[in-house]
């Protein structure tokens, strides 16, 4: 898809937001992004998959390997964890978007062997993508969001939020009523042996403060009240293509 005519290109993800945005027509959208580099890298475009009323909206860094292979969020090691805590912490998958800061998978070749190594995104990167996300979140209106490691929470929570200080916390923030950071899923896969079972323990119990939240009255009160916030928001340059006719128009 070209980039609007009407509209100053801004050479991010906004150039190629869709007029009367809903999420299939976001995801179709973000096929043809080019609001950064990462589209010659990645294989393709990895969007959230997911209810659109889902009440919590899970948010990763990057696609990895397996999710750049397979067209989707969350398939590969990661999801498998992060799937082992939500069961842990009794919330249904069938409740939750899963998405990512970065929707391209940044890699590099490793020189002693065929696989591809998973590239931090840069600051720069993560902007161009954002308003994806924006757009996932002003659709979707999750009730919790869950930004999994820093990359996530710095495109949500600004760049000198610190995860390890506020895993586990809800936040009240102009994203949902609660967003609450723990680690990425993959550092727990990496950490080293002797500390592997503990850096298991402790995310799916950030996970379970979740579980907790939702299941809390204040959660069900907030569930009975869900409003887009997205009229709200700062003018964004590509918030006036938001349809006032979304999908979740119906829901409330
Ligand atoms: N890690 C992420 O951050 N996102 C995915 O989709 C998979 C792994
Ligand atoms: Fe577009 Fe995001 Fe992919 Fe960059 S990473 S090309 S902004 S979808």
């Amino acid at each position: 898809m070209k980039p609007r005519k009407t509209a100053k290109p801004t050479g991010s993800a906004a150039d190629f937001i869709p007029p009367r945005a809903t999420l299939s027509k976001l995801r179709a959208a973000a096929e043809g992004c080019r609001g950064c580099d990462l589209f010659k890298l990645g294989t393709q475009t990895v969007f959230g998959e997911g209810p659109s009323r889902a009440r919590v909206m899970v948010v990763g860094e990057q696609p990895g390997d397996a999710e750049d292979k397979a067209g989707h969020p969350f398939v590969g090691p990661s999801g498998k964890l992060l799937d082992r805590a939500f069961d842990a912490a009794g919330i249904d998958r069938d409740e939750v978007y899963v998405t990512n800061a970065v929707k391209h998978f940044k890699w590099a070749r490793d020189s002693r062997s065929p696989r591809r190594l998973h590239k931090t995104p840069n600051a720069g990167e993560i902007r161009a993508c954002f308003p994806w996300l924006q757009h996932e979140i002003a659709l979707i209106a999750p009730q919790v969001i869950v930004c999994l490691g820093a990359t996530a929470a710095k495109a949500l929570l600004g760049r000198t939020f610190s995860v390890m200080k506020s895993r586990g916390i809800p936040i009240e923030s102009e994203w949902a009523p609660a967003v609450f950071t723990t680690v990425h899923p993959s550092a727990v896969l990496r950490a080293p042996s002797d500390q592997r079972a503990l850096a298991e323990k402790m995310f799916v119990a950030d996970v379970r403060k979740v579980g907790r939240y939702l299941a809390s009255d204040r959660a069900k009160k907030q569930a009975n009240a869900r409003v887009r916030r997205f009229a709200e928001w700062p003018t964004t340059g590509s918030r006036s293509t938001i349809s006032s006719e979304s999908t979740r128009s119906s829901r409330r």
